[in-house]
């Protein structure tokens, strides 16, 4: 049985102080019960180590919403998997459309990125996913295997597990028009299907396909219910506590 597992994607959202708040209140919900899945936040940078410092030996777990494919060096205004290891983070949110689109990273550099991070112990939360004109012109499937193979170049059977894919069609992502439960498993069974092929059935059994695009409240449980949608990769309903924490409780 895999475990599911919810991570909020902050974006540019929140500063500092508002960051700080926000996670002690989210804090103080989370430890009412126990749940039965995994939680990550990911705020920016500015806020990792306090938000670290408050949720440190709590269930909250943290990442970054990205980092730079070399050690360190000469890069202004980047920041490197070291950094933010050293911060506290175990996870990165690594493929993002956003950083795609807007930043032109392609495959190759979300490949670099990839193995740095896994060079430093930080597990990625690898996104993919095709806009909404490859949907319409049927390219779905080839889309998602070109950037699944791609972005796991090279990366080994020892290496794999510690790897989360994020199922995220662009079309469903801050429109509030999620992919339905059925259109979504379609695509998890087929990321499942490539990842059985490309390393094992243990592996594919074993590796966490989680959904993102517009999962809120209102459509979390039907979403999660899926056989392949092992957790929710949450945008805009992860910036209030009470909307996360609905998402968190209908795993
Ligand atoms: P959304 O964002 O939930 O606001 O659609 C999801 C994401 O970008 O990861």
């Amino acid at each position: 049985m895999r475990k599911k597992v919810i991570a909020g994607n902050w974006k540019m959202n929140y500063n500092l102080h508002q960051s700080i708040n926000f996670i002690e209140s989210l804090k103080s919900e989370i430890l009412k019960k126990e749940r039965n899945c995994d939680i990550i936040i990911c705020p920016n940078y500015i806020a990792l180590s306090e938000a670290y410092r408050i949720i440190v030996n709590t269930p909250i777990k943290l990442g970054a919403q990205n980092i730079y494919f070399e050690e360190n060096g000469a890069f202004t205004g980047e920041t490197s998997a070291d950094m933010v290891k050293s911060a506290g983070c175990e996870y990165v949110i690594l493929g993002h459309s956003e950083r795609r689109t807007i930043f032109n990273e392609s495959d190759e550099i979300i490949n670099l990125k990839i193995k740095q991070a896994l060079k430093h112990r930080l597990k990625p939360i690898f996104c993919v996913g095709e806009t909404l004109d490859e949907r319409e012109k049927n390219l779905t499937k080839s889309v998602v295997k070109y950037q699944i193979e791609n972005g796991l170049k090279k990366i080994n059977y020892d290496d794999i597990l510690n790897i989360i894919i994020a199922y995220e069609p662009v079309w469903a992502i801050g429109t509030g028009k999620n992919a339905t439960p059925e259109q979504a498993e379609e695509v998890h069974y087929f990321i499942r299907d490539l990842i059985k092929e490309k390393y094992s059935s243990d592996i594919s059994d074993k590796i966490i396909i989680q959904y993102g695009g517009s999962v809120k409240p209102e459509n979390s449980r039907d979403l999660l219910s899926q056989e392949n949608i092992d957790g929710a990769l949450v945008g805009g309903a992860c910036l209030k506590v009470d909307t996360f924490i609905q998402i968190i409780e209908s795993c």
